[in-house]
């Protein structure tokens, strides 16, 4: 039987979780890892599944439609290409407001699916993750003049984005692990992605351990990241400190499912990505070889001995292409303690 698609948004989904077994044998590790390839998804990460789910849970509630909203959003990047994606496969009208830090690769996306990239001044972006919720929530109101309906998609605290991975991420997990999934490893941006696997796999087991990846934004070892707001991690933010929770910490972003804060540094991040393309030909970004990182680290302890551990790898290093990620270099390699 023959299977043609009608549209992209079909499409999103269902991606593979493949256990990197060269690289556990080069490394000796003790536990095992099983990534979940993100990419996979259409317009390339998982950001694909919040900004589908976000757009049809409010077409269903009646909130929107083509030919009347344009939808907005204040985005690093993934979510823009997500939403503009999706946005042009529907018919819709999106214009998005860029954060610092955006690769040249993903803002040349957005041109390619003719989102329209608002101008908003530098005062209102600059140091927004710092500031917290209400300084997007300015950012926002800002782009929203001047149109008639606007439709901020509100990434950050919109519970659909949560739903899209309880829906759909974390009973891919427990499906496809046959409910053997002992760890999961993500990062957070906008906190959609960990709070709605961790939610789905906790309440089938409660002993699944989830831990999240902290960038160490200071550690930067890359010549042009230098000065980057989010220190090249691409869409992951520190959200917890000694004395809790941080400013960065979003509200979509649920610390009660989080059992351990893992740091990572830039150089472990690179050396993951490296040691990822070279053992197993996959090449993934920032944010992926952060938590692939985390996966390893947790992966060389006595006590995970024979352990399931998923990492949720978001997008794929040809996003980030002008960023040099590939580029092996001595003092990488070294700093790395893998
Ligand atoms: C590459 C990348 N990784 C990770 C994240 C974080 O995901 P979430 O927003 O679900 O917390 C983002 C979000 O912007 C991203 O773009």
């Amino acid at each position: 039987m023959g299977k043609i698609y009608n549209s992209i948004t079909e499409l999103v989904g269902h991606t593979p979780i493949v256990e990197f077994k060269r690289l556990e044998e080069k490394l000796g590790l003790k536990g095992r890892i099983a990534g979940k390839l993100e990419y996979f998804n259409p317009a390339g990460s998982h950001k694909d599944r919040m900004a589908l789910e976000i757009i049809e849970a409010a077409e269903k509630r009646g909130d929107i439609s083509p030919e009347k909203t344009t939808l907005i959003e204040f985005t690093s990047g993934n979510t823009g290409v997500a939403m503009a994606a999706f946005a042009a496969a529907k018919g819709y009208k999106f214009k998005i407001g860029l954060q610092n830090g955006v690769s040249i690769e993903r803002k040349k996306l957005l041109e390619a699916y003719q989102a329209e990239i608002a101008e908003v001044p530098n005062e209102l972006i600059a140091g927004v993750f710092e500031k917290g919720i209400a300084a997007f929530a300015d950012v926002i109101e800002y782009m929203e003049k001047g149109i008639d309906h606007p439709f901020s998609t509100r990434q950050l605290d919109n519970p659909d984005n949560i739903n899209a991975h309880y829906k759909h991420t974390g009973p891919e997990i427990w499906e496809d692990t046959d409910g053997k999934v002992d760890i999961f490893v993500g990062g957070v941006g906008t906190g959609g992605s960990t709070h709605g696997v961790s939610k789905f796999l906790k309440e089938k087991n409660p002993s699944v351990k989830v831990v999240i990846t902290q960038p160490d934004p200071n550690d930067v070892v890359h010549p042009i990241l230098e000065g980057v707001e989010d220190g090249g991690f691409h869409g992951i933010h520190q959200v917890h400190n000694d004395e809790g929770l941080t400013p960065m910490a979003p509200t979509n972003f649920n610390g009660d499912l989080a059992d351990e804060y893992s740091f990572i540094s830039y150089a472990e991040t690179l050396r993951a990505i490296h040691l990822l393309a070279k053992y197993e030909g996959i090449f993934v970004g920032a944010s992926a070889g952060a938590s692939l990182a985390v996966a390893i680290k947790l992966a060389q302890k006595e006590e995970n001995a024979g352990k399931l551990i998923v990492p949720l790898l978001p997008d794929n290093g040809e996003r980030y292409l002008s960023e040099d990620l590939q580029k092996i270099r001595p003092e990488v390699e070294e700093k790395a303690g893998f």
